[in-house]
């Protein structure tokens, strides 16, 4: 991996802040946020679209935003990011949040939501530690259970036609590798502090996503009308 020092890049700039730029919640100056995490392949994209669904969430899919930002002409970190995603590795926590942030301040002002599901965030504990610290504590955790046979063969199946550069063999050895040394911690220590709902995902899209429900409902997530 190339040498990285972000923390002088001006594009990472955000003002200094001594507390998050949002409180829990839906109000003014609020906004209210699930993580979701699971290996890869264990389902967080399909259930994330039945959440929005019915709950009103905005959908924000850490990994769409790096290769958004890959690709974005005229990107500094487009070359970084391709190699990080290549190899299965975390990117620098600096680049990931500050996407986040904008994606979820540019959802507020333009359609007035504040409820988000950030989907593959966060994948390690710098960005957990920075993420609730400089934009707003998360309300829970949607993990989901999975065992890596199944994952892997989701992946392989998908590989077919995701046109992604990591859906291969080798890339998804290295993404488990990584998801149970750097992104397995992250979720016990939610667990710890009791901010986790876990959703056995190993059954069809159907069944888990009755898991969800009935998580979300003891939680206190309630359907909103359409
Ligand atoms: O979540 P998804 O499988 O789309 O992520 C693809 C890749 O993006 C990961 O393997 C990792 O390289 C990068 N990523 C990251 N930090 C995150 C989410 C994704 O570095 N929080
Ligand atoms: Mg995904």
């Amino acid at each position: 991996m190339p040498p990285t020092n972000l923390k002088d890049n001006p594009a990472l700039q955000a003002p200094k802040r001594n507390k998050p730029l949002f409180t829990p919640g839906t109000a003014q100056n609020q906004a209210l946020v699930i993580f979701v995490l699971g290996g890869p392949g264990a389902g967080k994209g399909t259930q994330c679209a039945n959440i929005v669904r019915d709950y009103g969430f905005k959908h924000l899919s850490a990994g769409d935003l790096l290769r958004e930002e890959q690709d974005r002409q005229g990107s500094e970190f487009g070359d970084m990011i391709k190699d990080y995603i290549k190899e299965g590795q975390i990117v620098p926590m600096e680049v990931t949040v500050q996407l986040l942030e904008n994606a979820m301040t540019h959802e507020i002002e333009t359609s007035g939501n504040r409820r988000f599901l950030i989907d593959g965030f966060p994948r390690k504990m710098d960005q957990a530690v920075a993420f609730e610290e400089k934009v707003v504590p998360s309300k829970f955790t949607l993990f989901f259970d999975c065992p890596e046979e199944t994952m892997r063969e989701r992946l392989l199946n998908r590989g077919k036609t995701s046109g992604r550069a990591d859906d291969n063999e080798e890339s998804i050895k290295k993404r488990f590798r990584t998801f149970v040394e750097t992104s397995m911690p992250v979720v016990e220590m939610f667990e710890g502090e009791g901010r986790v709902v876990r959703i056995s995902a190993t059954q069809g899209p159907e069944e888990v996503y009755e898991g969800v429900k009935k998580g979300f409902a003891e939680r206190g997530l309630e359907m909103v009308e359409k």
